[in-house]
């Protein structure tokens, strides 16, 4: 009895008897009782045990589901020819950064239920508990020098905020150059890791991590301010529909971003721009330019009105803030 088998009886949310639970698997109540305690070790698990009752989970939980996530994202298996779903890894973008490109024009996905060392931008840490938010990957291979993927990171932020919209989510922005916000939180990160020689072909690893349903514990270690789907989505937003309209949306924009660059993104970047004519600062190492933020240009800088004229900024490195904050 692995621990994902216990869980998949358990997510329900509703009491299973440990006599039920050791039929089930074939093994004795004890082993049952011990396999419940790993569980209660997993971030975000709590396990009921009741007396006469049962365990049960302290709300219902979906956990991902390779087929359905490929029944519905509806798109060729030739394109997305692998799709791992791992209980737990430390990075599902480490993960996918070790493992061999893609040819060109296929994607390999890797999604998991919980990661143990998540990577944001910036070396920061991604947190996420087990089984209630999105952390997934998809690798794919460009046929073009590195140096034409400088405005990659807007197009998936485009192509993200639209699977969200898709999938019901009102009022989804976006914080140049790839944060999606709600409610001026930060509810999703793109980490976007790519290797190859100068010329190309490039491979990319593109990491989204999606805010879904945040325990209070988990949210703790977070130092900014933080949005998740709940709510608008319900009280455990259904992972795998989300996932898989994220990844079918990925699927469509990456072939379109190898032909067409940034330009066909544009418009849609525009219109979930968070900023738009807001007096921002940009802060880059100790030097900090304050000025009123003019959107992206075509290459998907950022554009910045200064008392000195318009400055461009390329992605990496800087950061964006309102003005006056610290
Ligand atoms: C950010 O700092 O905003 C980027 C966060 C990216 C997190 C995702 S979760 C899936 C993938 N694997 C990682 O280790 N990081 C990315």
């Amino acid at each position: 009895m692995s621990p994902h088998a216990l869980l998949s009886h358990l997510a329900d949310g509703r009491f299973h008897s440990g006599q039920d639970l050791a039929d089930a698997f074939g093994v004795s109540r004890a082993a049952v009782w011990k396999q419940v305690k790993r569980l209660q070790q997993l971030p975000g698990i709590t396990v009921h045990a009741v007396r006469g009752r049962g365990y049960r989970l302290d709300r219902p939980l979906e956990l991902l589901d390779a087929q359905r996530v490929r029944d519905l994202i509806g798109i060729p298996v030739a394109t997305l020819p692998q799709l791992d779903i791992l209980d737990s890894v430390p990075s599902t973008n480490a993960y996918l950064m070790a493992r061999p490109a893609p040819p060109a024009g296929q994607g390999y996905g890797c999604l998991t239920e919980y990661q143990t060392a998540g990577r944001g931008r910036r070396g920061r840490p991604w947190v996420s508990d087990f089984g209630r938010n999105l952390t997934l990957s998809l690798a794919w291979t460009f046929d073009l020098p590195m140096a034409r993927l400088a405005g990659l990171s807007l197009a998936v932020g485009v192509s993200v905020a639209d699977a969200l919209s898709a999938m019901g989510v009102r009022g989804v922005a976006l914080k140049w150059p790839n944060d999606l916000y709600l409610d001026d939180r930060k509810l999703a990160g793109l980490l976007i890791e790519a290797s190859g020689e100068a010329g190309g072909p490039t491979r990319v690893v593109i990491g989204i991590g999606i805010n879904l349903a945040l325990p209070d514990a988990c949210a703790a270690q977070i130092d900014q301010p933080w949005a998740d789907l709940r709510g608008q989505l319900g009280e455990q937003p259904p992972r795998n529909a989300i996932a898989a309209q994220v990844i079918a949306g990925l699927l469509h924009a990456l072939p379109r971003y190898a032909q067409d660059g940034l330009p066909p993104f544009l418009a849609r970047w525009q219109a979930y721009d968070l900023y738009r004519d807001q007096r921002v600062q940009i802060v880059s190492g100790n030097q900090i330019t304050r000025g009123r933020y003019a959107g992206v240009g075509a290459d998907g800088n950022l554009l910045l009105d200064t008392p000195d004229g318009r400055c461009s900024f390329a992605g990496g490195e800087v950061s964006l803030r309102p003005a006056g904050t610290p």
